[in-house]
């Protein structure tokens, strides 16, 4: 693998569950006392984001440094973006300073694929709007994994809310298709894609009928700054309809877990008590996250001649 643009890249079920095994040796070293390995010294990574991040952003800078790559930040608010400069002329510049991956977050699908066409480093994709995000998609296969007793094999996932919007909803229905589990998305009509046909999920508009059936609620964001018109009435209405409110969550099933990619709209999608108690995993899944994308890098830069071992 030279790029991770899609889930589609990783190979499949036999690729995913590598990648998550390589993860396991990696969250073991962010562990350590000190969590750094020397594995790619003298690599260069920049992190080249369009659109605001805070943990994605840093996450892939931790995984970076420990892995003991150099870390360039490319920030849009500050750069030369400002003054009218073309995304090929920005990726040719950066490219001339010698680079070996470029993380990319674009508002704009597609936009690292178009990256791949004017560059010789790895391309990771991190987020282009609403069509992919692997990384997220790994990290949240690889915590539900560790909940799960290692195997997603027959999970019933509800993956609920801004659905349309979402390249992580369209990332983790992948992964999570091909690691065997069965996804329902759930929320109101004009929050769903027009065509659902290659989703491979079931459909649901009504979160109280799936919430006694479900193993997993996976919760996404409202994405105000992509909602165009009135898709609901207001979010006082999304909440009581599809919010997982106290009352919601306390009808969950025993073992249930709660999910969410961040950032949350707490009292919108999440009730503040649910984000916080003990069936949310949702700082697990930043600490993951850092693991994840430890051995993403690793996977595309490691020379593999080299002598370093994870181990
Ligand atoms: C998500 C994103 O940017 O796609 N956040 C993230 O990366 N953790 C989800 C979102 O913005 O709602």
């Amino acid at each position: 693998m030279k790029h991770l643009l899609s889930v589609d890249d990783l190979g499949g079920r036999a690729g995913i569950e590598r990648m998550l095994e390589l993860t396991d040796g990696f969250l073991a070293v962010t562990r350590r006392e000190i969590p750094k390995i020397p594995a790619l010294v003298g690599k260069v990574i920049v992190t080249l984001f369009y659109e605001d991040s805070t943990r994605t952003r840093l996450s892939f800078e931790t995984a970076a440094k420990r892995l003991s790559a150099d870390t360039m930040t490319f920030s849009v608010a500050s750069s030369s973006v400002k003054k009218g400069e073309s995304l090929l002329d920005t990726v040719q510049t950066i490219e001339a300073m010698g680079i070996d991956a470029i993380v990319v977050r674009h508002g704009a699908a597609g936009t690292p694929h178009r990256i791949v066409n004017w560059t010789d480093a790895s391309v990771i994709n991190a987020g282009d709007g609403r069509h992919e995000h692997p990384t997220q998609a790994l990290l949240d296969a690889f915590t539900l994994r560790r909940h799960r007793q290692g195997s997603l094999d027959g999970t019933r996932i509800a993956i609920v809310g801004d659905i349309v919007h979402s390249r992580v909803a369209r990332s983790d229905v992948k992964i999570f298709n091909a690691l065997g589990a069965d996804v329902t998305l759930v929320g109101p009509p004009t929050l769903m894609p027009e065509s659902l046909e290659d989703w491979g999920a079931n459909v649901s508009y009504d979160l109280d009928e799936v919430l006694g059936d479900v193993d997993v609620v996976y919760l996404l964001r409202i994405q105000k700054e992509r909602i165009a018109g009135g898709r609901f009435p207001s979010l006082r209405e999304y909440s009581a309809r599809w919010g997982l409110t106290a009352q919601r969550a306390a009808r969950l099933k025993p073992d249930v877990v709660v999910m969410h990619p961040g950032p949350m709209n707490r009292g919108v999608e999440i009730a503040n008590d649910v984000a916080d108690a003990d069936i949310s995993l949702i700082t697990e899944q930043v600490t993951n996250g850092v693991a994840v994308r430890m051995a993403v890098l690793y996977d595309l830069l490691a020379n593999p001649t080299s002598s370093e071992r994870v181990s």
